[in-house]
């Protein structure tokens, strides 16, 4: 089978995750795979010849065909670079496999758009509209029948400027790989499910896992959690009831067994040793629940952790507030850190995930 030439974009941060799921799912090993970053993104570029193995992916934002890169000068010579790209490059085989990951499209002229993704840079001479136009331009002369749209295009190509190259991408899937369907009820602060899909990831799963997000907002964490595989309990909380109502909406009858109820934190109805995952991303600023603070609540709310978790049981824990935390793991000293995934982009903020293990020591 002929390989084809294939790239991801995740949250910036999110890569190294996506790199171990690429690996599980995929069999692509990490030297196979070349990293970059644009804006907040992480972009893995591998060759693989299944299409079809990469819809599955839950760390992912989106995954694209390669159909070429060139280096950019900044000069006005670029657009003509990106016409050449598109004017001979493999866009015929990257639609065959967008049909194996995207439902079949609407009938009549195929539209089509481009999206360009680069930082605003003192070495470039042009806009970055002129790449979104020289690019348009020549998909226009190669497809005389396709038809040019400003927003909901079948086909979009996207040109994502990484340092000093242009890589030109068309994308596979759709939205519904970023924004899942069980979103029936979202919250302000909610966690994109991409990034919930990495903590989970980085829980290392099983089958008899009992998993505690003892914070768990609309419950994306749990959710993501099931969907990854079966589980002996779901139990979650949070102090609002509006979030314990928002989590049961999304959950409905679905990924039982599960237990979830407005609770605090800091104090748990959990009995000691009785969870084997903890997967959580604790309130920050205003969300801390009225009466406490942000040092206080991580240092109780870790103890709590260190007392309901098994030993050898995991936690993971997506937060900013590093002062915070490490105070709240000085009075957890069961709790070791095993590994940090660090500079997280989260609504803006970043964030680092940990993974604790809980030593019986
Ligand atoms: C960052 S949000 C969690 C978002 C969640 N992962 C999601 O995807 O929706 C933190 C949550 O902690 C909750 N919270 C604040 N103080 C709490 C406390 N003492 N006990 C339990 N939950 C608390 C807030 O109500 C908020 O829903």
């Amino acid at each position: 089978m002929a390989s084809h030439p294939f790239y991801t974009t995740s949250f910036k941060g999110i890569g190294p995750l996506t790199a171990r799921e690429l690996h599980s799912q995929a069999n692509i090993p990490g030297e196979g795979l070349e990293t970059g970053s644009v804006r907040y993104y992480d972009i893995l570029r591998f060759a693989h010849e299944r299409s079809d193995r990469l819809g599955g992916l839950r760390t992912t934002e989106d995954v694209f065909y390669e159909i070429g890169e060139t280096e950019l000068t900044g000069h006005r010579a670029d657009a003509e670079r990106i016409q050449d790209i598109i004017t001979a490059g493999p866009i015929e085989p990257a639609i065959s496999c967008r049909r194996t990951l995207t439902p079949k499209s609407r009938p009549g002229r195929p539209t089509y758009r481009v999206i360009v993704q680069a930082e605003d840079a003192p070495w470039r001479s042009y806009r970055r509209e002129r790449l979104e136009a020289a690019a348009a331009q020549a998909i226009g002369s190669r497809y005389r029948k396709w038809r040019r749209v400003d927003d909901d295009s079948q086909i979009e190509f996207w040109i994502q400027v990484i340092d000093k190259t242009a890589l030109i991408g068309l994308r596979l899937t759709d939205r519904s790989m970023r924004h899942r369907e069980y979103k029936v009820a979202n919250l302000p602060g909610s966690l994109r499910p991409t990034i919930a899909a990495a903590a989970v990831l980085l829980s290392k799963p099983t089958h008899e896992d009992i998993v505690l997000d003892p914070s768990c907002g609309a419950g994306t964490l749990l959710v993501e959690r099931a969907l990854h595989g079966p589980h002996q309990m779901l139990y979650g909380g949070d102090i609002r009831e509006e979030a314990v109502s928002a989590v049961r909406s999304n959950f409905g009858n679905k990924h039982k067994p599960w237990e979830i109820r407005t609770w605090d934190a800091t104090r748990l109805p959990l009995d000691e040793g009785s969870v084997t995952r903890v997967i959580t991303n604790p309130p920050w600023g205003r969300q801390i629940s009225a009466g406490q603070e942000v040092t206080g609540y991580y240092k109780q709310s870790l103890m709590e952790i260190e007392r309901v978790l098994a030993p050898w049981g995991r936690a993971v824990i997506l937060t900013s507030e590093w002062r915070a935390m490490r105070a709240g793991l000085k009075g957890a000293s069961r709790l070791k850190v095993d590994e940090q995934i660090k500079d997280i982009s989260v609504l803006g903020r970043k964030a680092d995930l940990f993974s604790l293990i809980r030593t019986d020591t």
